[in-house]
């Protein structure tokens, strides 16, 4: 017998609801326990990167067995550092999608037979959406509406957050994800994995001294791509090694990020200025970057734009974020999930 609604309407009802969070959709097992949607009691992220980095990216069944191997580890010690016990938590939530799908299958089996072991409500999360909660928990006073760019690994879009679990696409990638695309240049570079960090340092100590050719097909829109720009760097480095000459690392860093970054950030501004919004903020992994945290910042200022940055800890995969989407689904009554829930690699924003 699984049967939660009334434990959900009581909830709703509380004023202080303790959400437990789990993330395991890529490479991180993270567990965190979360008041009221802003206040994280803890966050603990086991990253699997040292494991993936000698393979060259996440393969995804390696994943999977590191998840199985530390969750119930990660639990113990999420609780710990919240100073909780599993009878003081009102509500599971669980990433179901999107992400590696026996990845997510990790965190869903987990959260599901703990909601089901301790009879406590399962709440599902849309990851992408997870991520923009992440400037809730940085800046407590921040409400819906404004716009955010959603740049991560997997997604890249600019939205309008209509209210907490109402979104509104304005434009997105008609192909890569700006993190994919900054990571495969970055392998063909020979920087390793995950090339947006070391992108992100080595730009720092070059110029924008090289102009890659990309198409102008997205210039009137708010849409845009990236593989064309991940092609011309790759073409770019390939001729160079051909012709046995030098590469400027750096260089090929701050030119691809420039190229990268400009034009999405004027497309941003530009949205919140056509949906009369004076409120901007980044979310994913994407937004650890430097060079598009000064950016915002600097073009927000310049517009009267007030712009939201994630704290760095809450920017990559965490379960902090998890827990903060979940409260404000629980609120509103959305994505409240049974034991049949399951993992969905591909789910729309
Ligand atoms: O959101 P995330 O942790 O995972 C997904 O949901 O995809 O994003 C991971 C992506 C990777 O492509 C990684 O290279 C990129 O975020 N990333 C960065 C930086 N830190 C992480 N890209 C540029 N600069 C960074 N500092
Ligand atoms: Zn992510």
């Amino acid at each position: 017998m699984y049967n939660m609604e009334e434990k959900i309407k009581q909830l709703q009802n509380k004023s202080e609801v303790t959400i437990l969070a789990i993330e395991s959709s890529c490479d991180e097992t993270s567990i965190a326990v979360v008041k009221n949607g802003r206040e994280v009691l803890s966050n603990v992220i086991a990253s699997q990167i040292d494991i993936h980095t000698r393979f060259g990216g996440v393969v995804p069944e390696v994943a999977s067995r590191n998840h199985t191997m530390c969750i119930s580890n990660v639990l113990k010690e999420s609780l710990e550092q919240a100073h909780l016990t599993l009878d003081d938590i009102d509500a599971i939530a669980v990433t179901y999608g999107a992400g590696l799908i026996g990845a997510l299958l990790v965190g869903v089996s987990f959260a599901k037979a703990l909601a089901y072991a301790t009879q406590k409500p399962l709440i599902a999360v849309n990851h992408i959406r997870g991520h923009v909660s992440a400037n809730y928990i940085t800046y407590k006073d921040l409400e819906p509406p404004f716009v955010c760019l959603i740049v991560s690994g997997g997604h890249s879009a600019i939205v309008k957050v209509e209210d907490y679990t109402h979104f509104t696409l304005i434009g997105t990638t008609q192909d890569d994800a700006i993190g994919e695309a900054t990571d495969k240049v970055a392998r063909v570079m020979g920087l390793g994995y995950p090339g947006g960090p070391k992108v992100d340092k080595l730009a720092k100590e070059g110029n924008n001294t090289i102009k890659f050719v990309t198409s102008n097909a997205y210039k009137d829109s708010y849409n845009f791509s990236y593989s064309g720009l991940k092609t011309a760097v790759i073409n770019y480095i390939h001729k160079l090694q051909q012709k046995g000459e030098e590469l400027n690392i750096p260089d090929i860093c701050c030119s691809f990020q420039h190229e990268a970054i400009d034009g999405l950030v004027e497309k941003v501004i530009c949205a919140c200025k056509e949906h009369k919004i004076n409120k901007v903020a980044i979310a994913g992994g994407v937004s650890a970057n430097s060079y598009l945290r000064e950016q915002i910042t600097k073009l927000a200022e310049e517009n009267n734009i007030t712009a939201y940055i994630p704290e760095m800890r809450y920017c990559t995969d965490n379960a902090a974020m998890i827990g903060s989407m979940a409260y404000y689904n629980l609120l509103n009554n959305e994505c409240i999930a049974d034991l049949d829930l399951n993992a969905v690699p591909n789910i729309p924003l």
